[in-house]
Order: structure tokens, then C-alpha cells, then sequence
């Protein structure tokens, strides 16, 4: 028995061909996942393996996702796999932010250390590789931004044709110009990211592109190292929780998804608990865990952030992400424009720095261990899902106070730090810093 793709749904379950082109269950139309056999190395020997290859300059062994492909060993030939050296990212302790957000210690695990600057380039590296394998010419993304730049670099270095669609005016800048440094054609769109989903799946298929969006499961499968390497980190100790932006909810599928798999491998004797975090405006899961009937995802219909990483309304991996919550004993907040900015500042204050929907998971903490759902004493590992350059312009509106929510409200500057402006006087500026 090989890899196989299976249907999510546990009332179906049908089981596909792992080089079928579908993204859907073909009989149900719920969502795929990629399942495996059980590997032939116990976990002590994936282990020493895993901590071995540290020492390779193979390429494939100094990625931080491929360097566990025995964890995701959906390929059968590894000679086409365009690796950028992704993941290998670090876990860094936050005393400051740790003390902000109500907790003894806490650290980031920073994915805006990947080459691309975000999470996505985990995941980019396998699809791009199944791209390859099924043999297409053209593979095609919707994205706030940080999916389309990775899957830019990604298909580019494969030498394949990316095409990106993006909501007109609504992703940061950094995010905008990667993707054109990186040779994809790139349309914007004038809708938001949910509408823009829908037309891309038409596209595809009526053009024969891949689709690269998180629903795609071999993306998942990259993003489940970042758990992995996680625990590699922590010589394998299991954090209480760990925290992360809820926007699409790929990401909380493939670490609940990481998780689970490592726990059946014996790799780690328990779950963490998950804690997704959501923008206030932007907040759909957030909803559907309060709701009484859990079988229906309301959309929201505009959904405003300026963490516009995460402005999605209509997350597609939900069905997967509430399984995940539910059995890791998980929690889903809001946090508002207001916490997510100064989360962010004080973030940057411990010289680590974020973009704004990574800064959510702060804001999530502060608000759980002031409720004590979180306990101050807790083990708390949280995910940093972008780079502090992503979205400068953000930053510098926060530091010189003249950033607005989306309904106009002015964004306090409770942690600015603006520039000033001297005259080339060194006597002045002497007395002014002294
Ligand atoms: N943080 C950042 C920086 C992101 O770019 C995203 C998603 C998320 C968090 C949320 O992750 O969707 O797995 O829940 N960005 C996607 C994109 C949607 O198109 O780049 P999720």
C-alpha cells in the first residue's frame, strides 16, 4: 500500500489514486487529505534520522520540511523536488511579549524566516512537487498575498508558469511586488478573496491549471513540519498550546493533522491544544465554535482586517480545522484592530518583529490568560506566520499614529515609536538624546 488521497468526511471516506487531479471528493464533495501506511522506522529511529540529517548538505536534507519526508512521504522519485532551503526557522524566547500576553515564558516559532518570508513556503515546496509530478505546465493561486509571492518563487524555480489572482488594493505591498519579482503573472482582481476563490476554480479547470490554494492537501502535508521541526526543537517536549492566526484555517488543519500523526507514530506521548486566532472583523470560525449547530459555517460576507493576511470570510478548510480544535481540546478567539497593533509593537520591541496577522496569536494570548482559559504558568509555544517586512507600510502608519481600523476609527499608538526630525546640529541633537 502507497500514499493515497481519502476523503475527510468520516461518513465517506472514499480513497483516490494519490496522482488524481481532483482537490475535491469527486463522490462527495467534501475535502481530501493525504493518508499514508504506517512507516517502517520506529520513532526513536525517525528521530536520530531526522537529527542526523542536521549535519547534511544534501539538499533535500537542509529543508526543514523534506528533511522529515518519511512524515509526508506522498512521492515516490524526490530527484524533481525544487527545495529553497525552506523552514529551518526558529523557536526564539519572548520574555517581554510573554509578560504582555500574561505568561511566565512563552516562544515564537518564526516561519517568517522561510525563504519567501511566511509559513507557505512549507507547504509551497510539496505542491509544487506534486505540480511536478502530474506533469502540468501552469499552476495558479487565490491569496491575501503571502501564497501567491511563495507559490511565485516556487513554480518559478520548477520552471513552471505560476498565475496569480489577487483582490485588487487589499494585500500588503511586500506581498504584491515578491510576486512580480518572481515572474508571475499577476491579475488583481476586483472582489474579495472568497468571490476570487470561486472564479479561480473555474479557471482551473476550464484551463487545466493546478490549483495551489490551501485546500490543495499536498500543501497541508508541508505545512505539518512546521509541528514537526517544532518538536525536533524541543527535543520532542509537548508544549500545553500552541497559538496561531486563523484565516483560511489550512494552517490549523495541517497542525492538528501533524499532531495527531505524530502522536500515532509514538513520536509524542500527548496533543497540545490548539488556539486559532481570528481578526474581530474577519471571524467566522470564531462564530461557528459558539454556535449550537456546528454543521454550517456562516460566512461572513465582508470581512475587514487590516491584518489582511487573514481578511477571509469563508474559510475553506473549515470542516478540518473544527476537527482539530475539538480533539486537541482547543479554543478559537477574536481580537480587535487595536490589540493586534500593539501585540504587534511589542512583538517588534523583543527585536523578533511580525507582520500584523502573526501578531493576532499575542493578542489571543492576552486576552486567554486574562480569562484564565490559559494559564499563566502554561507552556505556550506561538506561531509567527510572517515577516515584519511583509507589511511595512502598517508599520510605519502605527508608529506615527495615523493608522485606521477599516471603519475609520484611529489606531492608538500605545507602543509608537515615530521617527524624528533634527537639524544637522550636533549640539542640539546631544541635548536631546543625552
Ligand atoms: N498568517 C499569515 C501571514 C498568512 O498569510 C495567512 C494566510 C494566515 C496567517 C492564515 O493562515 O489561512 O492557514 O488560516 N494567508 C493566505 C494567503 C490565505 O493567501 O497567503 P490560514
Amino acid at each position: 500500500m502507497t500514499a493515497q488521497l481519502a476523503c475527510f468526511d468520516e461518513r465517506c471516506r472514499a480513497r483516490f489514486p494519490i496522482d488524481a487531479l481532483i482537490y475535491n471528493c469527486p463522490r462527495c464533495g467534501a475535502l481530501l487529505e493525504v493518508v499514508y501506511p504506517p512507516p517502517e522506522q520506529s520513532a526513536a529511529e525517525l528521530k536520530t534520522l531526522w537529527r542526523n540529517r542536521r549535519l547534511s548538505n544534501a539538499p533535500l536534507d537542509q529543508s526543514g520540511v523534506w528533511r522529515y519526508r518519511e512524515f509526508i512521504p506522498f512521492l515516490d522519485d524526490y530527484r524533481r523536488v525544487v527545495t529553497l532551503r525552506e523552514g529551518n526557522t526558529p523557536l526564539v524566547e519572548a520574555p517581554r511579549a510573554a509578560a504582555y500576553g500574561g505568561l511566565d515564558r512563552l516562544a515564537f516559532k518564526h516561519q517568517g524566516f522561510n525563504p519567501t518570508g511566511s509559513f507557505k513556503d512549507n507547504g509551497m515546496t510539496c505542491g509544487v512537487a506534486q505540480a511536478l509530478r502530474l506533469g502540468t505546465r501552469r499552476v495558479a493561486c487565490v491569496s491575501t498575498g503571502n501564497t501567491s509571492a511563495s507559490m511565485a518563487a516556487y513554480a518559478s524555480a520548477a520552471g513552471l508558469a505560476p498565475v496569480i489572482f489577487i483582490p485588487y488594493g487589499n494585500i500588503a505591498h511586500g506581498k504584491l511586488v515578491q510576486a512580480l519579482e518572481y515572474g508571475a503573472r499577476t491579475l488583481q482582481v476586483e472582489a474579495n478573496f472568497d468571490q476570487i476563490l470561486a472564479l479561480v476554480r473555474q479557471l482551473a479547470e476550464r484551463l487545466g491549471i493546478y490549483l495551489l490554494n490551501s485546500i490543495n492537501p499536498f500543501r497541508i502535508e508541508g505545512q505539518k513540519t512546521i509541528m514537526t521541526e517544532m518538536l525536533d526543537q524541543r527535543d520532542w517536549r509537548v508544549p500545553d498550546w500552541v497559538v496561531l492566526p486563523g484565516g483560511n484555517l489550512g494552517n490549523t488543519s495541517a497542525f492538528g493533522k501533524a499532531l495527531r500523526e505524530m502522536q500515532s507514530l509514538g513520536l509524542i506521548d500527548r496533543l497540545p491544544r490548539l488556539a486559532v486566532i481570528q481578526a474581530e472583523g474577519a471571524a467566522p470560525f470564531y462564530e461557528l465554535l459558539r454556535a449550537r449547530d456546528r454543521s454550517r459555517l456562516h460566512a461572513v460576507e465582508h470581512p475587514q482586517t487590516l491584518a489582511t493576511a487573514i481578511r477571509i470570510g469563508d474559510p475553506v478548510s473549515w470542516p478540518k480545522a473544527l476537527h482539530e480544535v475539538i480533539v486537541s481540546e482547543g479554543v478559537v478567539e477574536k481580537v480587535t484592530e487595536q490589540e493586534i497593533a500593539d501585540a504587534k509593537a511589542v512583538i517588534g520591541r523583543c527585536g523578533i518583529g511580525c507582520e500584523p496577522a502573526s501578531a493576532a496569536t499575542l493578542a489571543g494570548i492576552k486576552k486567554l490568560t486574562a480569562a484564565r482559559v490559559m494559564a499563566s504558568d502554561a507552556d505556550v509555544v506561538a506561531v509567527l506566520t510572517g515577516n515584519v517586512l511583509k507589511d511595512s507600510d502598517y508599520i510605519h502608519r502605527y508608529h506615527t499614529g495615523s493608522l485606521e481600523a477599516p471603519d475609520g476609527t484611529r489606531i492608538m499608538a500605545n507602543f509608537g515609536n515615530a521617527p524624528e526630525v533634527v537639524p544637522n546640529d550636533a549640539d542640539y541633537i546631544a541635548r536631546i538624546i543625552a
